[in-house]
């Protein structure tokens, strides 16, 4: 894992994967980020202050790649941007899953990886981790509002796929209609991985709770200055506040106090 780095750094590509959805993989010559790490990203000639907190969702070995959603100005400005010029980012940041994974249960039990919406990148990172490390088989549930074709294409052309690829939408246009919490089982796993909202993620800690599964989340807490400084990502948990960019952005669920 690399420290933390600052500067400009030359976009390689960039091409949408979705209507809002862009791919964006960065030049990055330092060691590689952990899975679950994240940068602040901002166009290398934005009007916006602060960098988005992106989590990087694939390390090919020359280039860091994130999958972005359109929803401000700062991200918008990401997706025009083309190979060649630069983008200014801060990273890698933040904790990662792999601490999380070397204190959970080896019971012979496959493990889940758990996500709703863009929540799925920083997982994709995390299956590409365990194929390297060999682990035990892991089972994939991708829950969207509608029907992800790229998305789940991607999950599905992992290098190593996962043995079960389980997809919820909310509106039934793929897979099963409803939410990712109404199909698992969490009983039947050593351990949960889970990146999404906080009503997504307190619904999983739940039922894992209830099974006694252990259940690791990826907080997707609104952050400023992401480097730990400005208090504006609290997280509560029983041992007393948080934050989410510098003590996380990956929690151990029965820590966490959801509102
Ligand atoms: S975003 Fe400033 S302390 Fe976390």
């Amino acid at each position: 894992m690399s420290g933390k780095q600052s500067g400009l750094y030359t976009v390689v590509a960039n091409k949408p994967i979705g209507d809002d959805i862009f791919r964006l993989a960065v030049a990055w010559k330092n060691a590689p980020p952990g899975a679950g790490q994240f940068f602040l990203i901002k166009s290398g000639r934005s009007s916006v202050f602060l960098g988005r907190p992106i989590s990087v969702a694939h390390y090919d070995g020359s280039a860091v790649h994130f999958l972005i959603m359109k929803i401000g100005t700062g991200t918008k400005e990401l997706a025009e941007t083309r190979a060649g010029e630069t983008v200014f980012m801060i990273g890698p940041l933040g904790n990662g899953w792999s601490d999380f994974f070397d204190r959970a249960p080896q019971n012979g039990k496959p493990i889940a990886l758990v996500s709703g919406g863009l929540g799925c990148a920083p997982l994709l990172y995390f299956a590409e981790e365990l194929a390297v490390r060999s682990s035990p088989s892991f089972h994939f549930y991708a829950g969207f509002s509608t029907a992800s074709p790229e998305l789940t294409g991607t999950i599905a052309s992992l290098p190593i796929p996962p043995q079960k690829l389980i997809v919820t939408t909310d509106d039934g246009s793929d897979g099963e209609k409803g939410v990712v919490t109404d199909v698992i089982n969490a009983e039947a796993y050593a351990a949960v991985f889970s990146c999404g909202t906080t009503a997504m993620l307190k619904a999983v800690a739940a039922a894992c709770a209830k099974k006694g599964t252990p259940c690791f989340i990826s907080a997707e807490n609104h952050m400023a200055c992401g480097v730990g400084a400005c208090l504006g990502c609290v997280v509560k948990t029983v041992s007393g506040n948080k934050r989410c960019c510098a003590d996380g952005p990956v929690f151990n669920a029965r820590e966490v106090i959801f509102a």
